[in-house]
């Protein structure tokens, strides 16, 4: 039986293996001509643009990250190879990953520090949400702000730790796209880690004493979903129109800021359809109601991403400066250098147009022009070597990272304001 055993591991060795697998090439266009074969590859080939975010993204001397799934990765090599482009491959072993990410998903979520270190499903994350609030009543409430296009319920923890009336807020959500998940984590992460450490961190009491925290954990139920059961990089959320068969529009186009304007698109299969006019999806005309009803007192908006470690500010859909410029930069600077003093790794910083892409209705520019002023949107770890498939280990220090940044910024409000 030894011997059958050799013969089978025998007729997959890693490098034919290999060959036939799902990979993800990293390749960087060195020239116009270039870039136009890569939105060519993207469109033509069955492949999924993990960066930029949709193929009219793609410029010179950025690279591009492709998943090329096994059945067109032959076609897409040839290809490239024709036209003599290089290209590294990123990922091979895809399966393994996403095998990794949604292992030991478990329905019961235990208070022992583990269940934070792993990916959950929607349904998990409900029944963290409620027994959350459950063992915490006096700092926890669950606010229902709206529901999906596929009538999901969307629920927003409020942090508060005492009924002091005259606190001002913070806004933190998680998960405007899919297949981010390291971004759902990290609110998992955060409301943990304020519940845990109030009264033990000085920085989180005094952020607590002073703010209450609004988190929305899911802000993309739909897609979310939809990443653990059928597309593990779908970006979008999930509604439909009569006049397309393509699902979906990206929520983080959607905002009533500048709205489809260069950097979206009216397409409706497009990964960064802007939807059929400024709030037209309940997710993001959720949060906007909200953010407006609350506006006088939420003075700081936070949204997180990944990946490609950035932490970025108002404005994305315009190469113009805001009014306080300045001090958005100051504070995205000095989080940038706390998380690499404090762990070795770099996040760009500086405005969302400047650092990555022009990118309009935006939750964060809108969110600023609504008057919240200290507008931020992190994008977490990592910067392509596992992508949307960080490996659960990863987990802790991508989002003590972010929470470094989150309590760095936040400090910076309370002493601003
Ligand atoms: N990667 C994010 C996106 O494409 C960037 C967010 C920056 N802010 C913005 N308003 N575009 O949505
Ligand atoms: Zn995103």
């Amino acid at each position: 039986m030894n011997d059958n055993n050799t013969a089978k591991a025998n007729l997959c060795p890693g490098s034919i293996r290999k060959k036939n697998d799902d990979q993800v090439l990293n390749i960087t266009p060195k020239t116009q001509a270039e870039v136009d074969i890569l939105k060519d590859v993207s469109s033509k080939y069955e492949t999924v643009l993990w960066q930029p975010a949709s193929p009219e993204l793609i410029q010179e001397e950025a690279e591009v990250h492709l998943f090329v799934p096994a059945n067109s990765s032959q076609a897409v090599q040839a290809l490239l190879g024709t036209h003599d482009m290089t290209h590294t491959v990123l990922l091979t072993n895809t399966k393994d990953l996403l095998e990794l990410q949604t292992r030991n998903d478990s329905t019961d979520p235990r208070s022992g520090p583990s269940y934070y270190e792993k990916y959950h499903s929607l349904e998990d994350i409900y029944h963290w949400l409620n027994k959350t609030a459950y063992e915490n009543p006096d700092r926890v409430k669950v606010i229902l702000i709206g529901s999906s296009f596929e009538k999901r319920p969307l629920y927003v923890v409020k942090l508060s730790v005492d009924s002091n009336p005259n606190k001002t807020a913070i806004w933190l959500d998680c998960g405007i796209h899919a297949r981010e998940w390291i971004s759902q984590a990290f609110c998992l992460w955060f409301v943990q880690y304020s519940l845990s450490y109030y009264q033990q961190n000085r920085d989180i009491t005094r952020i607590l004493d002073t703010m209450d925290v609004y988190v929305l954990p899911v802000m993309n139920p739909d897609g979310y979903k939809y990443t653990w059961t059928t597309d593990r990089f779908w970006r979008k959320n999930r509604s439909v129109r009569e006049d397309s068969r393509c699902f979906g529009a990206d929520l983080n186009r959607n905002f009533d800021a500048s709205w489809c304007t260069a950097g979206a698109s009216h397409d409706p299969c497009s990964e960064i359809y802007c939807g059929e006019f400024p709030e037209s999806e309940p997710e993001s005309r959720a949060v906007a109601s909200f953010l407006r009803k609350h506006k006088e007192v939420v003075k700081l908006y936070v949204s997180i991403h990944s990946y490609s470690q950035m932490l970025l500010f108002p404005y994305s859909y315009t190469r113009e400066r805001t009014e306080n410029h300045d001090d958005l930069l100051a504070m995205v600077k000095e989080a940038a250098h706390s998380i690499k003093r404090y762990y070795k790794n770099s996040y760009k910083y500086g405005t969302g147009a400047q650092t990555i892409y022009l990118a309009p209705g935006g939750s964060d520019d809108w969110a600023y022009n609504l008057g919240i002023k200290y507008s931020f949107t992190f994008e977490l770890q990592d910067k392509g070597r596992y992508g949307f498939l960080l490996p659960p280990y990863q987990i802790p220090k991508a989002c003590n990272e972010a929470l470094l940044a989150f309590k760095s910024i936040a400090i910076n409000v309370i002493e601003k304001t």
